[in-house]
């Protein structure tokens, strides 16, 4: 089968290719899925877990993407839940082969149902920003009602599902980010829109949560913002500042199928709406892959109709 995988650490992004690779096989409680999209993030030829398995052991070449929405083609030894011919979306393993091929292996637990009107170009795009909003604001900041929130790079693909769910959930939400992003930060819901390069972040006085996706001197300001008792919610890595009185919280995003579900239930009934910036052919995934191609919002590579 086809599939775009990096064997050059030191090469960063170009390293990229088009390969012929095995199709997979299953493995106890695994299904194969057909591909039709796949999600990207950038910064996935940085992560460790995209050169070594759990051991450590070198794992090259490496299948990037673990984003997918497919069908169910096999089912592994012991598998339940799923049957083939389904339709599904879901987060692959970080440490397994990924999803931009033709058929990826993943655990049936790391995937969910996609309904038949959600487009799979859609279902791509929904696990990690979906998943990363739904768990920094729900389960690590546990945000409530009435509460305010400041998200940063609110036009990204992280930042605008924040910004939906945290109105959903009654917040009033506090977007930041560049110049240009203002527009698009207020129509995914923003309250408010903080421009980083030119206005001041002390000025909008006190916040419940942060919900970090900068980092460094931009956290540390927003941290100081934080009221006694509030969270800081960082998904850069470990956490750099600290609120005086309250929690700081770094994660890794999870697969989960019954926030998948929750998810995808927003997208049909119109609560939800996903931010793809491109969407690229398989035969010209390098291209769509190229930062020079990027556009603000979630790369997505069809992989098949
Ligand atoms: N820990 C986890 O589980 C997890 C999960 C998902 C994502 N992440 C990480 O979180 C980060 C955001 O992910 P994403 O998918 O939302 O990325 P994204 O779509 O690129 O969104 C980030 C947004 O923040 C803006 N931004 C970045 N730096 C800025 C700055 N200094 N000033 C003003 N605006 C700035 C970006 O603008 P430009 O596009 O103009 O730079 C973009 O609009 C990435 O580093 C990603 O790897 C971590």
């Amino acid at each position: 089968m086809k599939a775009i995988v990096v064997s050059d650490q030191s090469a960063g992004r170009a390293g990229l290719r088009m390969a012929e690779r095995p199709q997979p096989s299953a493995s106890i409680n695994d299904v194969i899925v057909q591909v039709h999209a796949s999600g990207f993030v950038p910064t996935e030829v940085e992560w460790s877990s995209t050169w070594t398995d759990r051991a450590g052991r070198d794992r090259t070449p490496s299948i990037i993407g673990h984003e997918v929405a497919g069908v169910v083609t096999a089912l592994g030894y012991g598998t339940t839940g799923l049957t083939v011919g389904q339709r599904v979306f879901g987060l692959a393993d970080w440490h397994r082969d990924g999803t931009l091929a033709e058929y990826v292996a993943m655990e049936a637990r790391n995937l969910a149902p996609l309904p038949g009107d959600v487009p799979f170009t859609v279902g791509a795009s929904l696990p990690i920003s979906g998943l990363t909003a739904w768990q920094g604001l729900f389960i690590h900041g546990r945000i409530q009602s009435g509460q305010s929130l400041l998200v940063h790079g609110a036009a990204g693909a992280v930042g605008t599902m924040v910004t939906q769910l945290a109105r959903e959930a009654g917040a009033y939400v506090i977007g930041t980010g560049r110049t240009a992003d203002r527009q698009k930060a207020l129509d995914f819901g923003a309250h408010e829109f903080v421009d980083l390069a030119n206005d001041t972040l002390r000025e909008i006085g006190g916040v419940d949560l942060v919900f970090d996706v900068i980092g460094g001197d931009i956290q540390k300001q927003s941290a100081a913002l934080i009221r006694p008792g509030g969270t800081l919610v960082s998904i850069t890595g470990p956490v750099e500042a600290r609120p005086a009185d309250g929690l700081a919280v770094d994660f890794v995003v999870e697969s989960d199928r019954a926030q998948l579900v929750e998810i995808v239930q927003r997208i049909r009934d119109g609560r939800l709406r996903t931010n793809i910036g491109n969407i690229g052919e398989f035969d010209d995934a390098l291209n769509a892959l190229n930062p020079a191609a990027r556009r603000n919002g979630k790369t997505i590579i069809q992989v098949r109709e």
